[in-house]
C-alpha cells in the first residue's frame, strides 16, 4: 500500500543530480550511443523497475533504429538498501535477443552483483554483442569487476532515490536524484 502522508520532496536532504543535468547527460549518452550502433541490430534491455524513467528518456534520444526488451529482476535475501547477489528473475525478455548487439540499460551499479548475474545470463542468449549502459555508477561499493560502458555519472557512497530510484519503492518518481535525510531511514 502506499503511505499517502509521505512528502516526498521534504524527504530529501541533498539532490545529488538536478533534472537538468540528468536530461542533458541522457542526451549525451544517447548520442554516443546513436553513434556507436549505427547500421547494427540494437536491441536495449531495460531491467526493471529502476531503469524505467533512464529507458524512457534514452530511447527517445537514441535517433537509429532499435527494439527494446524488458526484464525485472530482484535481489533476494538482502536488506532495503543492500542487495545480495541472489538474483531471482521475475520477467525474463519477451523476444529472442539472438544475433542481437544488445546493449543492457540500468539505473545503478553498485556492489555489480545484479549485474554480474543479468551478464553471464544473457551471454548464454547467444547475442551478437553485449554492451552495459548505466545511468549511475557507485564505485566505492563494488564487489565484482564487471566492464561497464556507458555511464552518466559516477556517485559517492551514498544511499539515492529518485529518477527511478526507490526506498520502500516510493520515490521512484522523482525527475532528480536526491539523498535521503537519514531520520527517514530510522522512523
Ligand atoms: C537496483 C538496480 C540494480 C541493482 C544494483 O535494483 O536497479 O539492478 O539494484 O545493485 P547491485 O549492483 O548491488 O547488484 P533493485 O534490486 O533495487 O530493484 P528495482 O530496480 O526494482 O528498484
Amino acid at each position: 500500500m502506499v503511505r499517502a502522508d509521505v512528502d516526498l520532496v521534504a524527504d530529501i536532504g541533498e539532490v545529488l543530480l538536478e533534472e537538468d543535468a540528468i536530461q542533458a547527460r541522457v542526451a549525451e549518452l544517447a548520442a554516443q550511443i546513436s553513434a556507436d550502433y549505427s547500421g547494427r541490430q540494437l536491441t536495449l534491455v531495460s531491467v526493471l523497475k529502476g531503469s524505467l524513467p533512464f529507458m524512457a528518456d534514452l530511447m527517445r534520444h537514441i535517433t537509429i533504429p532499435l527494439r527494446i526488451d524488458l526484464m525485472e529482476v530482484s535481489s533476494y535475501g538482502g536488506t532495503a538498501t543492500e542487495s545480495s547477489g541472489l538474483v531471482r528473475i521475475l520477467k525474463d525478455l519477451s523476444s529472442s535477443i539472438d544475433g542481437s548487439d544488445v546493449l543492457l540499460v540500468e539505473d545503478i551499479i553498485d556492489t555489480g552483483l545484479t549485474l554480474n548475474y543479468l551478464l553471464r545470463y544473457l551471454r548464454g542468449k547467444n547475442p551478437a554483442s553485449l554492451r552495459v549502459c548505466t545511468l549511475l555508477d557507485k564505485p566505492a561499493r563494488r564487489l565484482v569487476e564487471i566492464p561497464v560502458d556507458y555511464i552518466g555519472f559516477t556517485i559517492p557512497d551514498q544511499f539515492v532515490v529518485g529518477y527511478g530510484l526507490d526506498y520502500g519503492e516510493l520515490y521512484r518518481n522523482l525527475r532528480f536524484v536526491g539523498v535521503l535525510r537519514p531520520e527517514v531511514y530510522s522512523s
